[in-house]
């Protein structure tokens, strides 16, 4: 089901002000319908302080393991007179995405978004691929089914993290050679927090969240296994910002491909035509 992203969540006042204890209170003006009555009771979100874990195991791949970005929020919906869906939950789009994993003076793989690399899109549906436009379906989603004589309230919350491999050797080489260098990464993310109408498809903003995710690791791939791998900077993590305006979703942050069925990775060497490795799902 196709969205519309211009929705109605200009007209959702909600203020929040986040002071000095990082508390967090909601102020909102005088409800004048539903829409202006669904309250972001709370809302947190951060990013884990442990650093990204390395892992040397496998003589074929090197695996890391970043820490998690978080978000939850409590949030009430009033009584719903009809026998409307309400949904609310997360949904999560990448805005960018760099991805570079060199091989010494062979070159470069990197996992790429064509249409974001190329500009052609301003953000990707980072959804499970299953529950679009939903991150996830379990603890991300909750679903108030009307009517409702009460106010239902509940808490939706999501994570995410990176756990890829990447291999020793280049990736379009049958030899399995180490000559992994570095990894660096830098990827940004913007994070919604929704209400959508199942009847209708109203979509409102409730809450909007960015976060960026880098990283940077060097490696000597002459060193015996378990030995090669260093964590440079960033080793703690830019904390997420939760957004005192919100940010309207763009159309392809709510349908398919998702990133992780967008994604192609390319190698690039050192000198000649790029090669692209694994393409698309989609
Ligand atoms: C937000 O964080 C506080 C402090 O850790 C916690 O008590 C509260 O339950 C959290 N709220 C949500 C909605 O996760
Ligand atoms: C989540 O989505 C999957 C796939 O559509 C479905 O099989 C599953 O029942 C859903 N789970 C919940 C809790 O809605």
């Amino acid at each position: 089901m196709r969205l519309s992203p211009s929705g109605t969540w200009t007209f959702f006042w909600i203020v929040l002000i986040f002071n000095a204890m990082g508390c967090i209170q909601s102020i909102r003006c005088k409800p004048r319908s539903f829409r202006e009555s669904i309250i972001v009771l709370e809302v947190n979100s951060s990013i884990d302080s442990n650093p990204t874990s390395i892992d040397e195991s496998s003589n074929v791949v090197l695996r890391y393991r970043t820490p998690h970005f978080r978000a939850s929020a409590r949030v009430l919906v009033p009584p719903v007179a009809g026998k409307e869906t309400w949904t609310v939950g997360w949904i999560q789009a990448c805005n960018h995405m760099e991805f570079y994993n060199k091989y010494g003076n062979k070159g470069m793989s990197s996992w790429e978004l064509p249409d974001l690399r190329d500009m052609k899109i301003k953000a990707i549906s980072d959804s499970d691929g299953v529950n679009y436009p939903w991150y996830g379906n379990t603890t991300e989603t909750c679903t108030v089914v009307g009517p409702t004589k009460k106010d239902t309230k509940f808490t939706v919350s999501m994570n995410d993290n990176f756990y890829p491999s990447v291999t020793w050797g280049v990736p379009v080489s049958d030899s399995n050679q180490p000559q992994l260098s570095s990894i660096r990464r830098d990827q940004s993310f913007t994070t919604w927090l929704v209400a959508i109408n199942q009847a209708t498809a109203e979509t409102l903003v409730l809450q909007t969240i960015r976060w960026r995710m880098q990283l940077h690791i060097q490696i000597d791939p002459e060193k015996p296994l378990g030995q090669r791998a260093r964590l440079m900077e960033p080793v703690a993590q830019e904390q997420p910002q939760i957004l005192g305006k919100n940010e309207p979703i763009p159309p392809n942050a709510m349908v398919k491909p998702n990133a992780n069925d967008a994604q192609v990775l390319m190698w690039r060497p050192k000198t000649g035509d790029p090669i692209v490795v694994i393409p698309p799902k989609y």
